[in-house]
């Protein structure tokens, strides 16, 4: 499973990256607004793509697909990275289907049920995010639309590959995982929280209190 980080904020990009296990970031309108103040979208964009060498996914804000197109296009020309994102909506599917035939990938978000995940990648989305935190904030099941979403792509042989998106703590990306999706995108937080276990602080606190006793003797 590819590892993406869901932020814009470069100093948690360039953290990340220098674990060597990030694949790829997506952002979104609401997170690149919480980084006011660091250039324009397009630099921001441009930016991620020199640090992380992987998928970078770029919001469209458009909601006609003529215009997602224009804005799709000019996006595409910071860097080959750049992969779209379009809201799960019918002009958006339109737009999505026009980019797949232009060679130009998608990440088709805002997917909150398996039918959503089944029209994405009939019109071809190179990625589908189902928000599964999103879902279970108003007492749904998450991750019950991975599973889905990956029987039906794997009953039909659609290549979109599954992002599980909107991860709120360690056991979604484990679910995730189990259940066999794509890409896990998670926020800085969810990323360090992975690492975290008491009984490794513990036991190597242990291992080096034993060595100090005899590192003269050894
Ligand atoms: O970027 C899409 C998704 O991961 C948003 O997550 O936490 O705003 O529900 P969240």
């Amino acid at each position: 499973m590819k590892f993406f980080l869901d932020t814009a904020n470069i100093d948690e990009i360039k953290l990340a990256a220098s674990m060597g296990i990030l694949d790829g970031v997506t952002t979104n309108p609401t997170l690149v607004s919480r980084e006011k103040g660091a250039g324009t979208f397009k630099e921001m964009i441009a930016q991620i793509c020199e640090i992380v060498d992987g998928p970078v996914s770029a919001e469209v804000v458009s909601t006609d697909a003529k215009s997602m197109l224009d804005e799709a296009h000019e996006l595409a020309k910071i860097s080959e990275n750049v992969y779209i994102k379009i809201p799960m909506i019918r002009e958006g599917l339109k737009a999505v289907k026009v980019l797949s035939s232009e060679g130009i990938k998608t990440n088709v978000t805002l997917c909150f049920s398996a039918s959503q995940a089944w029209l994405a990648a009939k019109a071809g989305a190179t990625l589908i995010s189902p928000f599964v935190g999103r879902v279970d904030d108003i007492s749904g099941v998450g991750m019950d639309i991975i599973r889905d979403i990956r029987i039906i792509y794997d009953n039909y042989g659609y290549e979109t590959e599954i992002l599980a998106a909107s991860l709120r703590h360690p056991l979604h990306l484990v679910e995730a995982a189990l259940i066999g999706a794509d890409i896990s995108t998670m926020p800085y937080k969810v990323f360090d929280q992975l690492f975290n276990h008491p009984l490794t602080d513990i036991g190597l606190k242990q291992f080096l209190a034993d060595w100090d006793k005899v590192k003269d003797h050894v």
